[in-house]
């Protein structure tokens, strides 16, 4: 056991207590309570996932933490405090904060993610890494998520924490969020050892979909399965389920598309079809996706709905693909 350690999970765990306590009992915390409110997070789900306030002072965390004899300087390397800039001493870390505390698998406080309330930048501050927090190696909601995960031997990942939040919420608790940051191999290890498929539920906004299309060959190498929730009109799954409700966010996940089917439709926005060249040009690009299948069942499928959206016989694409095929060996 490591004493320093052991100190900085009693002063995440404090401190995340504090918070949740100065959100719901204090005037400070009843525009941050207002805020949350107006996203429709309830308190069921404020008490679910702890979320707390960190009031606009300097010093509640320094005298918090202070009074109860923990070393500032630890606080400060763990990434509750910051040093002061002009002299010795120590400020808070997050100011006039929604404090999201983020959990390892254990369910042990290890970081916090603190949101501005409203717009402003940086719209999210994260704790630094620290003895606790390895950022790659941390999905969010985890802790909650892994018995549903192991039972389903599924997951649904997402961007960030409204996200986890809403799908929660809409009734799936195998929900976690890589926190913004791109997937890392250690995150796909720790879901490869819990599940066999995945349901990427990123933004549905141009980065979303990018990074969605990131991750698929990453999932699909570890040997997941993998599907995409494809929320519509560019939106968040957060966005999504709070403007559409529940059965529509139902609808959504339940027709969650293959990898193939996704990458289909991903390159198709970059061409316009009424065009014979932009045809042309999406279907050069399609063949190959279809061609690397290695079920010629699959590959019929995708060929033949191909066929029907260019007006192209389903022959002269597949004479294509099976001549893709034999480049490709
Ligand atoms: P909300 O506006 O609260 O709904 O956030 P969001 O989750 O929709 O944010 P967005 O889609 O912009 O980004 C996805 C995730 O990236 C967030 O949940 C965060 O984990 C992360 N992220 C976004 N902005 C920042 C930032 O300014 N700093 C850091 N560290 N992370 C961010
Ligand atoms: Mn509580
Ligand atoms: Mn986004
Ligand atoms: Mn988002
Ligand atoms: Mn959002």
């Amino acid at each position: 056991r490591n004493p320093e350690k052991e100190l900085l999970y009693d002063a995440y765990e404090l401190s995340a207590k504090l918070y949740h306590f100065l959100l719901k009992n204090t005037q400070h915390g009843q525009d941050a309570v207002s805020y949350l409110r107006s996203r429709g997070f309830n308190d069921k789900i404020i008490e679910q996932f702890g979320i707390g306030f960190a009031p606009d002072r300097w010093d509640t965390m320094v005298q918090f933490l202070g009074k109860r004899e923990f070393d500032l300087k630890e606080m400060e390397k763990g990434g509750l405090l910051s040093a002061r800039q002009e002299r010795d001493g120590y400020v808070d870390k997050f100011r006039n904060r929604i404090m999201f505390p983020i959990h390892d698998r254990n369910g042990r406080v290890i970081a916090f993610a603190g949101r501005i309330l409203g717009e402003g930048q940086p719209k999210y501050l994260n704790s630094p890494e620290s003895l606790l927090f390895n950022k790659s190696r941390t999905l969010y909601n985890l802790h909650q998520a892994k018995a549903s995960i192991r039972k389903l031997r599924q997951i649904v990942l997402c961007e960030g924490y409204g996200d986890v939040i809403a799908t929660w919420e809409a009734g799936y608790q195998n929900v976690v969020a890589t926190m913004g940051t791109s997937l890392t191999e250690q995150q796909i290890a720790i879901m490869k050892s819990m599940a066999e498929e995945v349901i990427v539920s990123y933004d549905g906004d141009k980065a979303g979909l990018q990074a969605a299309m990131k991750v698929l060959p990453m999932l699909e190498g570890a040997g997941l399965r993998v599907r995409i929730a494809l929320m519509g009109d560019g939106m968040d799954p957060d966005e999504y389920y709070r403007k559409y409700g529940l059965e529509r966010y139902h609808h959504v996940m339940n027709s969650a598309v293959s990898s193939t089917k996704f990458k289909l439709i991903y390159l198709k926005k970059n061409h316009i079809l009424l065009e014979e060249h932009g045809k042309i040009a999406y279907t050069k690009e399609a063949l190959p996706i279809i061609a690397e299948l290695s079920s010629s069942t699959e590959r019929e499928v995708y060929l033949r709905e191909l066929s029907t959206e260019l007006h192209l016989s389903y022959e002269s694409l597949k004479q294509d693909c099976n001549l893709l095929r034999q480049s490709m060996q």
